[in-house]
């Protein structure tokens, strides 16, 4: 049997439609959200990414920034500019584009970020929050991967999930949010012993390691579910995740593509994130 397919690109596209129409209601009330996006240096993933960013808010009726710093800047000036963010009551949501240069502190950046308009969701007090169940604002991805899940009606209670990495950004958020739906969590990494063993044993997998092939379709439990964050490129330069697709697809019940999976989704709840600052603020 062949795997159904969960279309990021049709979800995200609904979202960003709810999100539409909630902004439009803020601004008939005055507010209009406002993402202001830093980017420091001329990575050229980082320059499409936050121009991804800009269009993606601009089209849902949000307002965004994107201020572009030289890679030399002084990491004094990046804080100080942060701190004017924070306190400029316009703005809701912060985001400081990474990988930051090597002279900068990544960990004393995000901090500098008022939790409140911690939109990307790396402020340690917005990874407490999520580890307490308290409000606060998640990491778009893994946040984006639980929303794939709800799509399909998947019920995690006592299921067992299995998570591929424990990045801060997806792994470790994503086996919180997961926990936080009764499922019972292994986080795998590259010092797991036997993958294969723990793989095979689960009805969720979300595989996050940034590594082609890191599941194939011998690991997988027939219909379990499927989620791949990975974006890598094959041989011939194609994007690709970090899951044989075509083999997995043959054996899974439920499969995200790459692209169209997870990308779109981690794009559509940046907007969420943004639009909720703002209601918060109102
Ligand atoms: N670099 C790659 N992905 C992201 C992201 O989601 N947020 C930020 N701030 N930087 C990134």
């Amino acid at each position: 049997m062949t795997a159904h397919t969960i279309d990021g690109n049709a979800l995200a596209r609904q979202i960003r439609d709810q999100v539409s129409h909630r902004t439009a209601a803020l601004k008939a009330r005055g507010i209009t959200p406002q993402l202001s996006i830093i980017l420091v240096g001329e990575d050229p993933a980082s320059q499409v990414y936050t121009r991804h960013k800009v269009n993606d808010s601009t089209e849902t009726g949000l307002g965004a920034t994107l201020e572009r710093y030289p890679a030399d800047l002084p990491e004094a000036q990046l804080l100080a500019r942060i701190e004017a963010l924070n306190g400029d009551p316009a703005v809701h949501g912060i985001l400081v584009q990474l990988p930051l240069p090597a002279h900068m502190d990544t960990h004393k950046v995000i901090a500098a970020i008022s939790p409140a308009k911690d939109v990307d969701g790396f402020h340690v007090a917005s990874a407490g929050a999520l580890m307490t169940g308290l409000p606060g604002f998640w990491p778009c991805t893994p946040h984006g991967c639980m929303k794939m899940l709800e799509s399909i009606g998947y019920d995690l209670k006592g299921r067992h999930a299995v998570v591929i990495g424990r990045s801060n950004i997806v792994g470790k958020p994503m086996a919180l949010m997961l926990l936080q739906k009764d499922a019972t969590v292994t986080v795998c990494h590259s010092r797991t012993q036997d993958l294969k063993a723990l793989t095979l044993q689960a009805d969720v997998i979300v595989a996050a390691v940034g590594k082609r092939n890191v599941l194939t379709a011998d690991m997988v439990k027939p219909g379990a579910v499927v989620i791949d964050v990975g974006m890598n490129r094959n041989d011939a330069g194609k994007l690709c995740g970090d899951v044989d697709y075509e083999g997995v697809r043959e054996v899974a019940g439920w499969i995200t593509p790459v692209p169209g999976g997870v990308g779109p989704m981690t794009r559509a709840m940046l907007l969420v994130n943004t639009l909720e600052a703002a209601e918060r603020s109102a």
